[in-house]
């Protein structure tokens, strides 16, 4: 049935775990809509035969039918519970599909005009192209740095935007290894239909074997237009993405504010920061997302923890997308206790350091 189904609305493979949870809403509502429609059709042919104008003379009053109680409740009722069912299945796929696996590595995502770019923990980098583990849940932490892009994989059922100056998530996890096409699919220029990639899910050795040597896998992926743009893989900075961050945030004066170590300063404290809730001087709290931490960054004044002032510069277009995303990484890292006992990446993510 699922095949057959895909084979007739040529659908392409269902590679992410949540794939198939997806098209079954999609055969669900497909399936309801042509039957409806089927029926009205079956019964306007019935009424043009029914009513056509015969050789007895038609009646000089059109009876009027009075519909009952009983039948209008059921018509309504039979509708509302179809279109309800379409809801509570929709919004418990979004739930999930919108719930980050505590598990899963991360990866940063910038998309600019016209490519995608890729920053591991690692401090591995790639263009184009996003290796990944097969069987494990990725987190992607995506942003922009021109114009909304939207990062599309089909055959995985995701699609999330990126949107410059905001960070958003998205999760996936690739069943099985393989090559799967990555489009854009937000009009952002000329080249937008060139805007593509390639997810290569490897097997989990391979992959170990991919963030030792980034250079030796440019093979795998089929050549694109935009692959004038430049090598694959910048081999030549390899620092880890937590050093990264925090050099970043020497360089743009954000420790003379804010410390690591939970002492108090003029801005709150790094520390154990990720996912605190905050209480905010307009009232309310926050939870101290990658949204939130970049927005702050952004325009610092927008949600003011309670008991600080609106003193901080806004770094909106002072700072490189990989440089928001390397010092999220390290703020992220900046547990009092140690942040991956809470979110334990089996794999060596930060060059061996767990
Ligand atoms: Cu990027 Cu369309």
């Amino acid at each position: 049935m699922n095949d057959l189904m895909r084979w007739l609305l040529n659908l392409p493979p269902q590679a992410s775990t949540y794939a198939a949870r997806v098209d079954g809403l999609h055969y669900f509502v497909i399936v309801a809509t042509m039957l409806g429609s089927f029926g009205v059709f079956a019964v306007a042919t019935w009424f043009l035969f029914r009513y056509r104008r015969g050789a007895a003379p038609p009646p000089p009053v059109t009876p009027r039918i009075e519909g009952t109680l009983g039948s209008e409740a059921l018509t309504i009722g039979a509708l509302l519970t179809l279109f309800i069912a379409f809801w509570i299945i929709g919004f418990r796929q979004f739930i999930h599909i919108r719930t980050m696996p505590t598990d899963a590595m991360e990866v940063y995502v910038m998309g600019k005009q016209w490519m995608w770019k890729f920053a591991y923990p690692g401090g591995q980098s790639s263009v184009g192209v996003l290796y990944v583990p097969a069987g494990r849940p990725v987190k992607l932490v995506i942003t922009s740095r021109d114009v909304i892009h939207s990062f599309y994989v089909p055959a995985f059922r995701m699609k999330q935007d990126a949107v410059p100056g905001q960070y958003t998530l998205a999760w996936f996890e690739a069943k099985e290894p393989g090559t799967y096409p990555i489009a854009c699919a937000e009009y952002c220029g000329a080249m937008h239909s060139y805007m593509m990639g390639d997810v290569v899910a490897l097997p989990a050795s391979e992959y170990e074997a991919w963030l030792a040597h980034p250079e030796g896998f440019v093979a795998v992926r089929t050549p694109r237009p935009s692959d004038h743009e430049g090598p694959y893989f910048s081999a030549s900075d390899r620092t880890p993405l937590i050093a990264q961050g925090e050099k970043a945030m020497a360089d743009s004066g954000c420790l003379r504010c804010h410390s690591i170590d939970g002492t108090p300063h003029l801005g709150p404290t790094f520390s154990g920061l990720y996912l605190r809730r905050e209480k905010l001087a307009g009232g309310g709290d926050v939870v101290a997302d990658e949204a939130y931490l970049t927005e702050s960054m952004m325009d610092p004044g927008a949600k003011l923890v309670e008991g600080f002032d609106n003193i901080m510069p806004s770094y909106r277009g002072q700072l490189e997308p990989v440089q928001v995303g390397a010092i999220l990484h390290f703020i992220k890292s900046l547990h009092p206790n140690d942040a991956r006992a809470a979110h334990p990446n089996p794999l060596p993510l930060d060059g061996g350091t767990p």
